[in-house]
């Protein structure tokens, strides 16, 4: 019996609990896209620097979308955003072993892991990109869920939608544009005004591309996903081009290693690749989110935090 009712008291208390959010503002206010750079609803240029957890189907990843996680990332880390992959599938050579069902066939397991991040980022006060972590095209799911979040916290300034993490390198830039159409619609039926970040071709390499043909539609931005020991010359170059067309470009994941989490951390060679990144990044204002999928990530992420302070403070 008195257990009973403690779990009841409880319960309510919870409910209580998540129906009153405590709303802190984010660092910037209401974020939009005034030509190739985010800002202010003044025009003032901003960066966004942060974590991307791993995503939710995973056997490590899931262990991160926790209540504390955003205030570690906000307060230990120096970051302004968080990234909250909601796994929808698996990548083509995803170990079993490693992973977890994803949102295709356990919903609301996942969908209550991204929840906790969305949530607890409002709280401390931090933007929180909702990723679509997908590796294929699944138009009618993705249009469901963008519809469902956008009611839910559509009017939250701290959200920013990812339509499509990595899209596949069988879609053509013509396909993911009318996709990302469909997706931002449905969003913009809730939600007028939060920054969407839409997938470019071949797992957001081929910026240049989306450049040439770009989404007409208010507060839009382009992903492009940077791992050091991945093509980094042909990264710059086509990052640069789509640039000097005037695309704004929104890092929403990178890395000091392969975007797999293998291969070599070289300290000399981090921190050669790191600086250059940032540079970049920072001269051109890009926002970036960081990968944290395994141990090496994570200590090279702190290597790129005492960096990145040094560098952009
Ligand atoms: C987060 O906090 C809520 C409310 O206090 C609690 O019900 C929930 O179990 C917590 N979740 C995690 C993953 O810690
Ligand atoms: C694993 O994924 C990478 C990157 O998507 C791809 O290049 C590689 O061919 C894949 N390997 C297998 C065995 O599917
Ligand atoms: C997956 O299983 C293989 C074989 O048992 C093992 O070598 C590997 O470490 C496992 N991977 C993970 C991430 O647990
Ligand atoms: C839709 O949103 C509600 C909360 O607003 C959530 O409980 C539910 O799991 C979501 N459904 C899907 C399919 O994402
Ligand atoms: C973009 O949309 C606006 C208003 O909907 C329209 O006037 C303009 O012609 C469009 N531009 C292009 C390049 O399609
Ligand atoms: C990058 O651009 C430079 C200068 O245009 C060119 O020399 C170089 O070959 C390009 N590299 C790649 C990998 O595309
Ligand atoms: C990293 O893992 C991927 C996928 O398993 C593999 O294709 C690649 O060769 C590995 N790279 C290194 C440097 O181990
Ligand atoms: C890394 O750099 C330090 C200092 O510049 C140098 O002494 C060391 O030999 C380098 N290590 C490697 C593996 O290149």
């Amino acid at each position: 019996m008195t257990r009973i009712k403690f779990a009841l008291c409880f319960a309510t208390f919870t409910l209580i609990l998540l129906d009153a959010l405590i709303v802190k503002d984010p660092p910037y206010g209401q974020l939009k896209i005034t030509g190739k750079y985010l800002t202010k609803l003044d025009g003032t240029p901003v960066q966004l620097r942060g974590i991307s957890l791993f995503r939710t189907n995973t056997v490590r990843g899931h262990l991160f979308f926790a209540n504390s996680t955003a205030n570690i990332v906000k307060c230990y880390w120096n970051a302004n955003v968080i990234r909250a992959p909601l796994g929808i599938d698996l990548p083509g050579n995803a170990s079993a072993n490693a992973s977890l069902p994803g949102y295709l066939t356990s919903p609301e397991e996942n969908y209550q892991r991204l929840k906790i991040i969305v949530e607890s980022a409002i709280e401390n006060g931090i933007y929180v990109i909702i990723d679509w972590h997908a590796f294929h095209m699944y138009t009618d799911q993705a249009v469901a869920f963008f519809t469902n979040i956008s009611i839910a916290y559509g009017g939250y300034p701290h959200i920013i939608y990812e339509t499509y993490n990595e899209p596949d390198s069988a879609d053509t830039w013509e396909q993911l544009k009318s996709y990302h159409i469909n997706v931002i619609n449905a969003i913009r039926a809730n939600d007028p005004d939060n920054v969407v970040v839409v997938g470019t071709p071949r797992a957001d390499l081929d910026v240049e591309i989306a450049a040439r043909d770009p989404i007409n539609m208010t507060n839009i931005a382009y992903s492009l996903h940077y791992y050091t020991n991945e093509d980094p010359p042909l990264k710059m170059n086509k990052t640069n081009e789509a640039i000097n067309m005037g695309l704004p470009i929104f890092v929403t994941e990178s890395g000091v290693c392969n975007s797999h989490g293998n291969g070599t951390v070289n300290v000399n060679v981090t921190q050669a690749c790191c600086i250059g990144i940032l540079f970049f990044m920072t001269n051109h204002r890009i926002r970036m989110t960081t990968n944290m999928d395994n141990e090496k990530q994570v200590m090279a992420v702190k290597w790129i935090k005492t960096a990145c302070a040094r560098m952009v403070a």
